[in-house]
């Protein structure tokens, strides 16, 4: 089987950081995104991938490189604009050929291996086209949903996106299981009014055509990431299975609790870090107090500020903040920090989009 990563997009939902960088990039414990979805196919026995790109496609091959640190091989595939799911599908047919292959939205994470629904899929019964991951949700009329034959719960007969009376409470997780006939699907098909090829219509077109689409239920968790409360959720999720490994510099006076990570080259001065937590390289933290589920990305200084639930991203600074800074995503290079001169006042600069909350 073949693995196809979607990484292209708008990201709309998550500027401002996505004005600079691409979505996929942005760390959940201090590691990409996109590297959690490379790793779900690696540990399924895929090793050719191939990945699409859009605006963003220097950065993320810079990020990703060849595939040598997982030893796969990997494929880019520019995709010209951001046309739909169904779009992506379609201009990697000469990549995917005629492999049996796993399509992974690059902004999706799960908690559960996708190892045994691979292995079924792939050398299982062949008479089946398509499978689809599905997760119950509370709240179905935000998502495609999928109808399962209520005769036979092992058959798709119908997907909806974003219904206003759902007749089902499965969402669509983002990973999906194809052959060929996908292609003949994505060609048939007609742009959404969202003038785009949409995956949930290509599907449908197998399951009109009379392929069968069998259904998968995940138990475990899964987040789509493309707002900041999903990121906030999903750096949770995973920092609370990460092992301490205090390797930086702490000091007597401070006091590092649970499951913390500190590297090598950061240092922990006269502060307090309560995990599930992770600090990383040449990051300083002084006089501070890191609470639980809170991720710094390498080179951030922290002083006399208190940080809980938030990810930092590399290079920024917090520097003498009075108020505790809780369920926030700050990005590269920032700097929040007291204001030295009169008058007294809040002094900002914030690029389009931006989201400051400030205490009255
Ligand atoms: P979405 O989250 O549906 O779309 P988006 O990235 O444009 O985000 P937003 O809605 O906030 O504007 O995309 C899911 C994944 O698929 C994501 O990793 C981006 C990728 N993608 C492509 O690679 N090509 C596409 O044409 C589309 C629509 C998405």
């Amino acid at each position: 089987m073949k693995g196809l990563i979607l990484s292209g997009g708008k990201g709309t939902r998550l500027r401002p950081l996505t004005y600079t960088s691409a979505k996929q990039l942005v760390p959940v414990a201090n590691k990409p995104v996109l590297f959690y979805a490379i790793e779900t196919l690696v540990e399924a026995g895929i090793r050719d991938i191939g990945i699409i790109v859009g605006d963003t496609k220097d950065e993320i091959i810079a990020a990703v490189g060849k595939g040598d640190r997982w030893d796969i091989n990997i494929t880019y595939i520019p995709q010209e604009a951001p046309l739909g799911l169904a779009h992506a599908v379609k201009i990697a047919e000469d990549f995917l050929g005629d492999n049996r292959f796993v399509m992974y939205l690059g902004d999706n994470m799960i908690e559960e291996s996708i190892r045994p629904l691979v292995e079924e899929f792939s050398t299982g019964d062949s008479t089946y086209q398509c499978q689809i991951l599905l997760k119950q949700v509370p709240n179905p009329e935000s998502y495609g949903v999928a109808e399962l034959d209520p005769s036979n719960l092992e058959k798709v007969v119908r997907l909806v996106e974003k219904p206003r009376e759902p007749q089902s409470d499965l969402a669509l997780v983002g990973i999906y299981m194809f052959d060929h006939h996908i292609f003949e699907a994505v060609n048939n098909i007609k742009p959404s009014w969202r003038n785009e090829l949409e995956i949930t219509d290509a599907i449908q077109y197998l399951v009109d055509k009379g392929y069968n689409v069998r259904p998968k239920i995940v138990k475990g968790w899964w987040v789509d990431t493309g707002k900041q409360a999903d990121m906030l959720e999903v750096n949770r999720l995973i920092l609370d299975r990460v092992e301490r490994k205090v390797e930086g510099v702490v000091d007597r006076d401070s006091s590092v609790n649970g499951k913390v990570i500190v590297a090598k080259t950061a240092e922990i001065i006269n502060s307090v870090v309560r995990g599930p937590a992770i600090i990383g390289e040449h990051c300083r933290v002084v006089n501070s107090y890191i609470g639980p589920f809170t991720s710094i990305n390498h080179h951030c200084t922290i002083t006399d500020s208190e940080i809980e639930h938030s990810i930092i991203l590399e290079n920024s600074q917090v520097l003498d903040i009075s108020g505790r800074i809780e369920d926030s995503l700050i990005g590269r290079n920032v700097v929040v920090e007291k204001s030295p001169i009169k008058p007294k006042a809040y002094k900002f600069l914030l690029g389009d989009n931006s989201k400051v909350g400030i205490l009255c």
